[in-house]
């Protein structure tokens, strides 16, 4: 079977080989047995190849946050999940054509799941989710500003936070996208820069903004920070410029600022497993009845990983790039 490996940390590009290697085998008493249909490249396994993501396990390692699979075999025990049925898998190293998980991990979906979406089920819905539900208690009617609003997670935050009725400040890097987030249910869109405080209170009619999430870190953090009234709360998720947040000290000491950090494993791991699952069941309840949904861009199989990767680490897609390490989807 296939196998993404990575031999040495660096440009993704460069250390990313696909492989020969032995099958999984069957499972064992509580294992599932899945192939994996499809994952996505997202930019957390693009830091994980730079070696600079929190996890830098021994090499070679496989990347791979999320994955959909159908279930090929089950072992003793195992009655949430049968053969031919769809599943994500809570474990990583998804960058595979087979793999071989604990039951526990294995997440049944609704047959008939769109393949892309589901393979882009566990990691971004949930994140958009819980970045509404967990930092600070918004209420109807209320804004929340975020940047990289055009990313999967700033889109599915648009959607998520729309059915909640709170409103959305969106703030990008080109206004040529507006009219699509605006179709998608944003309430204001702007472009980030200098004087995004003045904009955004011009686009919201001086809304007092308690909640303020971002994913671009460096000084575009103490932007976000400026929009939010005082005593508000800036929410980093991530760093796509790859630097630390810089929110400046009259932010946190004369108004009262708070910044915090947000980690999907953490908002999980705070929840029983019922919890996690009752989650999962509702936002690809949501992906069914198609409210919720992040674009994709292109497909590529597994052969064609540096090509998939490649345009994975370029700005300006128009949605995400997915890998189907077992034929097209
Ligand atoms: N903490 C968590 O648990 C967690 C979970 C999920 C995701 N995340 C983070 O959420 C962020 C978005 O992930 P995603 O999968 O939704 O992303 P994505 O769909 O792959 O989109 C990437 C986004 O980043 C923007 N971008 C790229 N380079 C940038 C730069 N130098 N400055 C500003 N913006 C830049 C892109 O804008 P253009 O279109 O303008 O290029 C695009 O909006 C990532 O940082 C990811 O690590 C965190």
């Amino acid at each position: 079977m296939k196998q993404v490996r990575i031999a040495t940390y660096g440009d993704p590009v460069d250390v990313v080989a696909c492989v020969d290697i032995a099958d999984v085998g069957p499972p064992a008493a509580g294992e599932v047995v899945f192939d994996v249909l499809a994952f996505p490249i997202n930019p957390a396994d693009l830091w994980f190849c730079r070696g600079s993501y929190r996890l830098k396990p021994p090499l070679p390692a496989t990347p791979g946050a999320e994955c959909v699979g159908r279930v090929t075999a089950v072992g003793a025990g195992v009655t949430h999940v049968g053969p031919g049925d769809l599943v994500i898998n809570l474990q990583r190293e998804n960058w595979a054509q087979r793999r071989r998980v604990r039951g526990e991990d294995a997440i049944p979906l609704p047959n008939g799941m769109d393949l892309r979406q589901a393979a882009m089920l566990r990691i971004n819905p949930p994140t958009a989710l819980l970045l509404l539900s967990d930092i600070v208690a918004v209420q109807p009617g209320e804004w929340v500003i975020q940047n990289v609003a055009n990313s999967a997670v700033g889109r599915l935050l648009i959607r998520l936070a729309r059915a909640k009725g709170l409103k959305t400040v969106n703030v990008v890097r080109r206004d040529s996208l507006f009219p699509e987030l605006m179709a998608l249910g944003a309430d204001a869109c702007v472009v980030d820069g200098p004087d995004l405080d003045a904009r955004v209170k011009a686009a919201t009619g001086g809304a007092s903004i308690r909640l303020g999430i971002d994913a671009v870190a460096g000084e575009a953090t103490g932007r976000i920070a400026e929009c939010l009234a005082d005593n508000g709360t800036v929410c980093t998720y991530g760093s796509m410029t790859g630097e630390d947040p810089v929110v400046h000290r009259s932010a946190l000491i004369y108004r009262g600022i708070s910044l915090t950090g947000f980690m999907l494993g953490r908002g999980l791991a705070r929840r029983s497993a019922e919890q996690v699952r009752a989650i999962y069941a509702d936002l690809a309840a949501q992906v069914m009845a198609g409210t919720l949904s992040a674009p994709v861009e292109r497909v590529y199989p597994i052969e064609e990983i540096k090509a998939a990767v490649a345009r994975a680490d370029q700005g300006e897609r128009t949605g995400k790039i997915l890998v189907a390490p077992n034929g097209p989807i």
